[in-house]
């Protein structure tokens, strides 16, 4: 699957162009319903979305909080640090019971769309 060290995952899944390198587009996946639909489940104080869960923290200013390499982390394998959690591993393949029908064995996200939320959330300071 993948080693991390840690709470940190230090290597980048892929590698992305810079056009493709935008905090924008990371924030797009956060907020798209096909994408990640994070804001399902989480609030960005700086973000204009018409409806935004309170399931998880409150994600303003987590670039802040976390470094890339622990935001990685989180959003490949959360139950790694939290067996109970109920946010989705957006990176890892195999049977997850949350999951529905459609996603079992194979990642929601891709690499790409890990690597620009990365980037999205770390631009988040404060
Ligand atoms: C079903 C609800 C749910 C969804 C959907 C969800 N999360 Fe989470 N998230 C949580 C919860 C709950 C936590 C707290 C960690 C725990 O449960 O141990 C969390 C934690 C996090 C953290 C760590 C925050 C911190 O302060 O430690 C990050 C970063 C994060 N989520 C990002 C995302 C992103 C990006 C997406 C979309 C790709 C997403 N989450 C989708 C529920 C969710």
């Amino acid at each position: 699957m993948f080693s991390g060290v840690g709470d940190s995952l230090e290597t980048p899944l892929t590698t992305l162009t810079t056009e493709q390198a935008t905090a924008t587009a990371g924030q797009a996946v956060f907020v798209e319903r096909d994408a990640g639909h994070c804001v399902l489940c989480h609030r960005i104080d700086s973000l204009s979305a018409p409806f935004q869960g309170d399931l998880g923290p409150v994600l303003t200013g987590v670039g802040s909080r976390l470094s890339p390499a622990q935001i990685r982390f989180r959003l490949v394998d959360p139950s790694r640090l939290n067996p109970d959690t109920i946010m989705p591993s957006y990176f890892k393949t195999g049977p997850l019971h949350q999951l529905p029908e459609q996603y079992k064995g194979k990642p929601i996200l891709d690499a790409y769309q890990i690597e620009q939320l990365v980037i999205y959330l770390s631009s988040l300071k404060g």
